[in-house]
């Protein structure tokens, strides 16, 4: 393994400067690609648009901040690596559009002391992950995974299992979203949380089986005639 990903596995997060070369050819210098859909870019620019749905697709874009998550939670294996690289940073960096990595150790550490029961259920039960808000339209079922596997890994995501829970006629579903609810504030209370203002070629790689990752509010404006707005390349790796 590469010694900067060594370093990301050790400490759950690296963030470095410099990277002038593109987000592709950086990324492949570290490891193996993931890519989501075959054939297709494996590089994901995620710019903070405003609230248009036309010029921005993606939900997360438009969301002013984003809810804690494992990257690629719906896919039977994650990406183990994140890379967020900087473009353009935030117009109000570094107030603004701020990356947010949980270290979980602590708050495992809290479960397993003060609140076992959950944790087992965390462990054991299997979570409604849907892919997006359309997802009973286009999909019958839905994949259902642990949120802590045995080796402490994570994956989560509210905003995937929650809805979902609301509409279905699961028989737990008041226990699955309240084990949701809280396992969310647990991270949020007990887990050593980082933050990182990206500046520009500046690169954060998270170990997205170990942490959960989040970004502040973004700030979106038109300024000389142009919108200014964060913009980062995001690369996962194997
Ligand atoms: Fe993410």
């Amino acid at each position: 393994m590469h010694p900067i990903l060594n370093e990301v596995v050790a400490k759950g997060y690296v963030h470095l400067s410099g990277v002038a070369t593109d987000t592709l050819t950086y990324a492949e210098t570290l490891g193996e690609v993931f890519r989501a859909v075959k054939d297709e870019d494996p590089i994901v620019t995620m710019k903070i648009e405003g609230d248009d749905p036309m010029r921005t697709p993606y939900a997360s874009c438009r969301t002013p901040a984003l809810s804690l998550h494992t990257d690629y939670a719906t896919f039977v294996e994650p990406p183990r690596f994140t890379v967020t690289h900087c473009i353009e940073p935030d117009p109000d960096f570094p107030l603004k559009g701020v990356s947010i990595v949980l270290l979980l150790r602590p708050a495992i550490d809290h479960l397993k002391v003060k609140e076992p029961a959950l944790l087992e259920l965390l462990r054991r039960e299997a979570f409604p992950f849907r892919r997006n808000a359309e997802h009973n339209h286009y999909h019958k079922e839905v994949a259902t995974y642990a949120i802590l596997d045995g080796k402490d890994r994570v994956r989560f995501d509210r905003t995937l299992i929650v809805p979902y829970l609301e509409r279905s006629e699961y028989a737990d579903r008041a226990m699955l979203m309240d084990a949701v609810l809280r396992f969310e504030e647990v991270c949020s209370e007990h887990a050593e949380r980082v933050e990182v203002a990206l500046d520009r070629r500046e690169v954060l790689i998270v170990d997205n089986r170990r942490v959960l990752h989040s970004r502040s509010e973004c700030t979106a404006r038109q300024g000389d005639g142009q919108l200014l707005s964060r913009e980062v390349n995001l690369a996962f790796l194997m």
